[in-house]
């Protein structure tokens, strides 16, 4: 029974480029939809992102309902609260405006709204490969317009949303090929105004999910070149972001990436520095995308002996040193420690507020409850986990 397939989730529609935000309004109305549900954390909407949005869909005669409570990390109360919202709000399609914490909550709301009222998100989660609730069918699904403002977790175009478990300390995904939003308006003109650090720390989320991506143990061979440019285009325009944030050229291309970011990882998952990051968000509330910038080298040390080829390649799209194949497999993790200090974050996790004692919980944590290491191309173990973190710590 042994037969292997390459298996590849795409997204659904995009519209890429300045501007794209605008098509809001006509698009919904295409579909059909007259009252939509607009999901958004309070900052973006205080940077004044979501009232063109409402003048779109006013323009376009569409109803809507604001629900601007999105909060960072979205815990299991904070998405059935957005479900139980929208369901009073008698809406028929979602519009997610943010970063990945708003556009993960409105893609997990969106499926408890699809299901039986009385379903909560924790109910959907992958614990070890089983749910305690089944995916609704894809018929019963509102529409949903995912419209990022960061250029860094693709969670316009992947599948799963990734949820806090608070008693648990855990971050477990819910969602499925049926989840992937069916429009991601992917308009750079939102990006102009992110601040440094969350241009930094959100590009350095995109970048880790090509490279753990590129070398996954998922082969999906169509996806690689896009990947190698997408790692390119970090590499040339994260710093030019960080340092001119309204370089629109830049922008374009760091919201381009992260896109391909998030169709990689849709296809070929993640690794074990996804693994160790989540825990320190969920322990000490460090930020995603600065939580993989830091552990990132690390992992690619540990796996260097099982992924030469492909970190070779990645050294060369990151513009680092010519030389034999090992040489520059090794100079990767070196490319991306220089990217990640030239776009000013820290290293070390006692620079984030990380506390040694947390180094072995965060590794049962990292090891017994998430998935991500499953593709990661080198084994791990709980004593790996905590071996990483106090390297970076
Ligand atoms: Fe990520």
């Amino acid at each position: 029974m042994a037969m292997h397939t390459a298996y590849y989730i795409f997204p659904d529609q995009v519209h890429l480029g300045f501007g794209a935000a605008h098509l809001v309004g006509q698009i919904l109305k295409a579909e059909g939809g007259q009252h939509a549900f607009v999901i958004a954390d309070p900052g973006v909407a205080s940077a004044g992102l979501v009232a063109p949005i409402l003048a779109s869909l006013a323009e376009a005669g569409i109803a809507h309902t604001p629900y601007i409570q999105v909060i960072p990390n979205p815990d299991c109360a904070s998405v059935d609260a957005a479900a139980d919202a929208y369901r009073t709000s008698e809406a028929d399609c979602i519009v997610g405006i943010g970063g990945g914490s708003a556009l993960d909550t409105a893609k997990a709301a969106r499926i408890i709204v699809a299901g039986p009222q009385e379903g909560r998100v924790a109910e959907y989660a992958y614990r070890l490969g089983d749910k305690a609730r089944p995916h609704p069918p894809q018929s019963r699904l509102p529409f949903y317009v995912a419209i990022p403002t960061t250029a860094g977790t693709g969670a316009e175009v992947t599948p799963w949303a990734v949820i806090t478990d608070p008693d648990e300390r855990l971050k477990f995904g819910v969602g499925g090929p049926h989840s992937v939003p069916n429009m991601a308006l992917i308009d750079p003109e939102l990006m102009l105004t992110l601040p440094a650090f969350l241009t930094a720390a959100t590009g350095m989320d995109a970048l880790t999910h090509c490279i753990e991506a590129y070398v996954s143990t998922n082969e999906n061979p169509a996806l690689d070149p896009m990947i190698l440019q997408a790692i390119a285009q970090i590499g040339r325009s994260l710093p030019i972001a960080v340092a001119q944030p309204a370089n629109r050229a830049a922008r374009r291309d760091m919201a381009e990436a992260a896109m391909i970011g998030g169709i990689a990882i849709s296809s070929k998952w993640l690794g074990a520095c996804h693994a160790l990051a989540h825990p320190l968000s969920s322990f000490a509330n460090v930020q995603h995308g600065l939580a993989n910038a830091i552990m990132l080298p690390h992992v690619m040390r540990y796996n260097l002996p099982d992924a030469i080829e492909r970190y070779a390649r990645v050294n060369d799209a990151l513009g680092g040193p010519a030389g034999t194949t090992h040489a520059r497999a090794e100079s990767a993790a070196l490319m991306v420690e220089q990217l990640r200090h030239g776009i000013g974050l820290p290293a070390r996790l006692r620079d984030v507020g990380v506390s040694e004692s947390l180094i072995a919980p965060m590794a049962r944590a990292a090891y017994e409850l998430d998935l991500n290491w499953w593709t990661n191309p080198r084994a791990v173990n709980v004593q790996v986990m905590a071996q990483l973190y106090r390297e970076a710590f």
